[in-house]
């Protein structure tokens, strides 16, 4: 498979070439957005195609057509990635695109346009265990190494994709120099319904009761990891290894104390608080 070994760097980030080029990351930058336009912002293991999934229902209003026979990676492709010029059509709804760029490359193409940002954050911790599953699963990562391996890189910010806490802060600053929606993936898990609603309101999208049963419904992760349109079963096994770990996975939140010790969650604690005591962000991870 093409550039599997390679390794892109841009703005100081490592990303994998399977993926990425020089030129998709330059276009990416260059982007001009449109009015319409929904960016789904995430740092990986987010809920990224969980939103995706929500965006394309909600557009839908709850028919499940679109998203029962065409893959995620097509209705919301990411702007960065080497397919998007040819796979963005200007269709009859709103463009859905995803993006795990940093801030500092898209805000001044954002800041200039109407489009709208969806940015989804996630309890780092059970990020970084996701993210080490997927280091197991997608073959264009390279090797994760042991848990506590992988732990001590994601917390210094030298996996792929860079650091969890600058992308966090990073579109964090950004907020008010856009059309900007923050919501959780602990939010979505605590109320799917509700979340749905806020989301439909900042859209712009109005939707009758039983529509948004629809979407619901269809975005339970039972649901969705059956769903082959986002569950990447379509993916080759020399790309994604399902054998490994499945890319959708557990779809839970605090699957973390699971395989944090004390002491790595302790160090983990005391590294997050140095690194966000100038974001006046408040998080709410547990369910509670
Ligand atoms: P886990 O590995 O913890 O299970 P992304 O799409 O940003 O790569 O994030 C993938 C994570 O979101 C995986 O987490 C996956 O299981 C979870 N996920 C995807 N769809 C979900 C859903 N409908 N409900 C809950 N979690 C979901």
């Amino acid at each position: 498979m093409d550039r599997m070994e390679v390794t892109e760097v841009f703005a100081g980030i490592q990303l994998p070439g399977h993926l990425h080029t020089a030129q998709s990351l330059q276009y990416a930058q260059d982007f001009q957005f449109q009015e319409g336009d929904i960016v789904i912002v995430t740092y990986p293991k987010s809920g990224t195609t969980w939103m995706q999934e929500i965006l394309t229902l909600i557009y839908s209003q709850g028919d499940t057509e679109i998203a029962t026979t065409v893959p995620n990676w097509v209705r919301a492709p990411w702007l960065e990635h080497t397919y998007f010029k040819e796979t963005l059509k200007d269709g009859e709804g709103p463009r859905i695109i995803t993006t795990h760029l940093p801030s500092d490359v898209l805000a001044p193409a954002l800041q200039k346009s109407k489009a709208k940002v969806v940015y989804i954050a996630r309890n780092p911790k059970d990020v970084a265990v996701s993210f080490y599953y997927f280091h197991k699963m997608a073959k264009f990562l390279p090797e994760s190494g042991t848990f506590p391996e992988f732990l001590d890189l994601f917390l210094k910010g030298k996996v792929y994709y860079g650091s969890w806490f600058d992308h966090v802060k990073g579109w964090h600053r950004q907020r008010k120099n856009m059309d900007y929606f923050y919501i959780t993936y602990e939010d979505l898990q605590k109320d799917l319904r509700r979340s749905i609603k806020k989301l439909c309101g900042f859209l712009g999208c109005p939707m009758y009761s039983k529509e948004v049963d629809k979407v619901e419904q269809h975005c339970k992760f039972p649901v969705m990891s059956q769903n082959l349109m986002v569950n990447y079963s379509l993916i080759p096994r020399d790309i994604m290894d399902h054998e490994q770990s499945k890319f959708m996975r557990k779809g839970v939140v605090g699957d973390w104390k699971q395989h944090f010790t004390e002491e790595q969650s302790a160090a983990f604690d005391n590294v997050f608080q140095e690194k966000m005591s100038d974001c006046d962000l408040h998080f709410v991870w547990s369910l509670d």
